[in-house]
């Protein structure tokens, strides 16, 4: 690729998310570029447009488009009980916190097609907290929350889940919570009684209520730094006195001018607790 046409593109690209943000208010220009750049080459190749331009013309004029886009723009990887030394230190550490609540109000940002809301609501109705818990499930991507309402998923994912759960400390079967056929797995609808799901953006979005946990993984690694603060700043209104926020492995509050707000809860894990200040 040419100097000239790689500058050009850089032009391009900037234009694109401008016109993604005045159009249609969905706001990657703090994205962290090397990926948002990747990703736009691949949307181009992949749905056959000469030039980020065309690109950016057709999503423009076409709001079906739009979802086409997001698809690539957003990285919609995850597993259930991803990572389950994570969900042990929840169940572990942060549970006998929560237990002494008589109400409590857990947040999923970023939650993709569901997966780590469904570990959530399953390890909280093994610990008995279900019926006393709200569980807020938000996104941007309209496909992945409808994916998550559903709570669907190939056969062929379970079996890793199901290891995850196991060595997450799970107290039941994970196969109590789901039906199968046409080579799919059904969790059962009791499991989303007390979810709300809904569209929410770290980046243009604001608190919208008092957490007492926050779970927010794999999502700000594909912030810049500014708007990882601008996220960790919500975060850091939203949760009540005390209140936990877990991150993914590759995420920290270290570099973050929120940080004196938090201390370590267990640090290896990256859970965090609201501190006074
Ligand atoms: C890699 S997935 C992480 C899924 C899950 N949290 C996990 O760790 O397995 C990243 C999710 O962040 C969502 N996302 C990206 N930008 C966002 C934003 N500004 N606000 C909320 N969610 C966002 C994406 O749509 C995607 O579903």
């Amino acid at each position: 690729m040419s100097d000239t046409f790689e500058k050009i593109e850089d032009i391009e690209i900037r234009l694109l998310l401008e016109a993604l943000y005045v159009r249609y208010h969905y706001d990657f220009r703090n994205y962290a570029m090397a990926s948002v750049k990747r990703r736009l080459r691949q949307a181009r190749e992949q749905l056959g447009f000469a030039t980020i331009s065309a690109l950016q013309e057709a999503v423009l004029h076409d709001p079906a488009m739009l979802p086409r886009l997001l698809g690539y723009l957003t990285v919609q990887v995850s597993e259930m009980f991803r990572d389950p030394q994570y969900f042990r230190s929840i169940r572990d550490k942060v549970v006998p916190h929560l237990r002494t609540y008589p109400s409590l109000k857990i947040w999923i940002a970023g939650c993709s097609c569901g997966e780590e809301l469904y570990s959530f609501v399953i390890l909280f109705r093994e610990e008995g907290l279900e019926d006393r818990t709200i569980f807020y499930a938000t996104d941007i991507n309209q496909d992945a929350l409808q994916i998550a309402e559903t709570g669907v998923y190939d056969l062929d994912r379970i079996q890793i889940f199901t290891e995850n759960h196991r060595k997450s400390g799970g107290k039941t079967s994970l196969s109590d919570y789901y039906s199968t056929g046409y080579g799919r797995a059904s969790f059962d609808k009791t499991l989303r009684r007390h979810v709300v799901f809904s569209d929410h953006s770290l980046v243009t979005d604001a608190v919208f209520g008092e957490m007492n946990l926050i779970s927010c993984r794999n999502v700000m690694i594909y912030f810049d730094r500014p708007l990882q603060d601008r996220a960790i700043g919500l975060f850091k209104d939203s949760l009540a006195r005390k209140g936990f926020l877990g991150l993914g492995s590759k995420e920290s509050l270290r570099f973050s001018k929120h940080g004196p707000s938090f201390t370590d809860f267990v640090r290896e894990e990256k859970i965090y607790q609201r501190s006074g200040r």
